[in-house]
């Protein structure tokens, strides 16, 4: 059997990625084989692909870390795991029509759970859930800030916020991406180029915002801590074009702010095997309510892989982009 990837052979340039035949591999312990019906795009493939993301694969890799796929093959002592779908959360090798990964990378599906869905809510979902439920404690009324709102993220945060009845005020850089919001329900959307802090004191009555995401790293931009409320809790999230900045510590004891790091992956990672599970079940019941269904998406096809996500890239995606491959429209 036979089946095509993308490899990157050098850090840099997503346009550099080369599409690659590849023969079917054996499998070793706790491995089971996928054939992927759909791949989520995110923004984090194209740091691992830049070199500017804190995990470094090493070269050459498939880069991806997102898909949803049916198990063909296992070397587990399960064969009930065949024909199982599954959602694949990793570091690297989504971008491929195929994929080996060890048992415990994946979380298993029904069968009619939507592949799309499957492919590209997951790691948003996460991210959302450990941002504002164990790391910020979001509670009902709060006024909560959150940068780059629109994108995957951003639009899980929003959602998860809105759901916990939470006051959504959001910053995005155009109208497009205004509007996508506004459908969603949100309080205050602010232009990125307006004044932040005064529109969040206003729509706030001078409380200010009592939890901020920066989901892109804002911070370098712009002053939004002078936006938090006393108290405020900073969460930083990600950054985009590397824009990883410097904290005034004099600023921080003002206002009495608390700054948290999110890495949810690594955090799921380090929980307890019955935390985890938890976790997983109310993703999964936050999902069923439609809190984390994934609102717009484009479907594309695995050739145009490299196309789509240079639009990531460059800040001209709005949505979701999934990536679907010859096994989707067999299932
Ligand atoms: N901490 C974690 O555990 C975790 C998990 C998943 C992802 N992340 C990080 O979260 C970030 C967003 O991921 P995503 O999947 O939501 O991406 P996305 O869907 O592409 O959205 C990113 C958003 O960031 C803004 N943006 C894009 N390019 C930009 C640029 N060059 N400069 C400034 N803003 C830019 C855009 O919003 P506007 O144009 O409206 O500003 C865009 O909608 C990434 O940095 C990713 O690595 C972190």
């Amino acid at each position: 059997m036979y089946y095509n990837n993308y490899i990157c052979q050098k850090l840099g340039k997503i346009e550099n990625l080369k599409i690659k035949k590849n023969k079917s591999a054996e499998l070793k312990k706790n491995e089971v084989k996928l054939k992927v019906l759909a791949i989520g795009l995110n923004y984090v493939d194209t740091l691992m692909i830049k070199g500017d993301y804190q995990h470094k694969n090493k070269l050459p890799f498939v880069p991806g870390t997102e898909a949803c796929g049916i198990i063909i093959d296992e070397n587990c002592n399960d064969k009930k795991l065949l024909n199982r779908k599954a959602i694949i959360f990793t570091k690297s090798g989504c971008f491929s029509e195929e994929i080996i990964i060890n048992i415990s990378q994946l979380i298993l599906l029904e069968k009619q759970f939507s592949s799309l869905d499957g492919a590209s809510f997951f790691s948003s979902a996460l991210t959302a859930y450990v941002a504002l439920l164990e790391k910020a404690k979001i509670k009902k009324n709060n006024f909560i800030l959150v940068t780059a709102a629109s994108g995957g993220v951003g639009q899980a945060c929003v959602k998860l916020a809105l759901h916990l009845k939470a006051k959504v005020i959001c910053i995005v850089s155009n109208k497009k991406k205004a509007a996508l919001l506004k459908e969603l329900g949100v309080d205050k959307i602010i232009f990125i180029n307006n004044d932040i802090k005064k529109e969040v004191m206003e729509f706030t009555s001078n409380k200010g915002a009592d939890i901020i995401i920066d989901i892109n790293g804002l911070l370098k931009e712009k002053n939004i801590l002078g936006s938090l409320s006393w108290n405020g809790k900073y969460l930083i999230v990600g950054f985009t074009n590397n824009n990883i900045s410097t904290i005034k510590t004099n600023y921080i004891l003002i206002k009495s702010i608390q700054i948290f790091g999110v890495r949810a992956g690594e955090f799921l990672r380090r929980c307890s095997t019955i935390k985890k599970k938890k976790i997983i079940k109310s993703i999964f019941s936050l999902y069923k309510k439609g809190v984390f269904k994934v609102e717009r998406y484009s479907i594309k096809p695995f050739n145009k892989l490299i196309y789509e996500l240079i639009k990531i890239r460059d800040r001209k995606s709005i949505g979701k982009i999934i990536i679907k491959t010859k096994h989707l429209d067999n299932v």
